[in-house]
């Protein structure tokens, strides 16, 4: 039991890396929460212009969400870990993010990281609801309406194509906090006053 609580620990402090906000420092670019949704996440860093720090800081915040999980679940046997150890390991490192020690307990909304988590939970998990994202940002150009939708999506595909309940406990949990991060986007969406994918933030949707 320790070993699970200490890798929780450890995830939830990786996961309160707030890369949007380490990487836009790094590369001497405006700190993502004085502009746009103010949000520090890969969404709202792209809108600063740069694509190479947007995409840096998914990467980044994804792996954190991945890696923490993975070894979790890779050393498992050899720890004599549950799985309930592992699903909790990744909504850690997702709650550090939305959560960060490091950065006042503001964090992001928890998409790149969840992604992350979902590919370590199983691959196919990862796949098949990063694919709704797609299919959604390419139909309708908002991450946020992307997100959402994959949110949605995200449980059920766990409960349909994996016998394992606590990581459908942990990722339902994972969606309805994401959701819950979204109200402002939602209220923008409802109002048609959501900024499009890419968009400046001096430019409406
Ligand atoms: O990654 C969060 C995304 O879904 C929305 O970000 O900056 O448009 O609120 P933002």
């Amino acid at each position: 039991l320790i070993y699970s609580y200490a890798a929780m620990f450890v995830a939830y402090l990786i996961g309160s890396l707030s890369f949007a906000v380490i990487v836009s420092k790094l590369m001497r670019l405006p700190d993502p929460r004085t502009y746009g949704s103010n949000n520090p996440g890969a969404t709202n860093v792209l809108r600063s212009g740069s694509k190479k720090a947007a995409a840096l800081t998914l990467l980044l915040d994804a792996l954190k969400g991945y890696v923490p999980t993975a070894l979790v679940s890779y050393y498992a046997a050899d720890f004599g870990l549950v799985d309930a150890t592992i699903a909790f390991v990744g909504v850690a490192a997702f709650l550090g993010h939305l959560y960060p020690v490091f950065f006042k307990f503001k964090g992001g909304k928890g998409v790149a990281t969840a992604l992350g988590v979902l590919l370590a939970y199983e691959p196919m998990l990862g796949v098949a609801t990063l694919i709704v994202w797609v299919l959604v940002a390419a139909m309708f150009r908002y991450s946020s309406l992307a997100a959402i939708i994959a949110s949605v999506f995200a449980p059920f595909f766990t409960l349909m194509f994996f016998d394992r309940p606590v990581v459908a406990l942990a990722v339902t949990i994972m969606s309805l906090m994401l959701i819950w991060r979204h109200w402002r986007n939602i209220m923008n969406l409802v109002a048609g006053k959501e900024s499009k994918l890419g968009a400046k933030p001096d430019e409406s949707g």
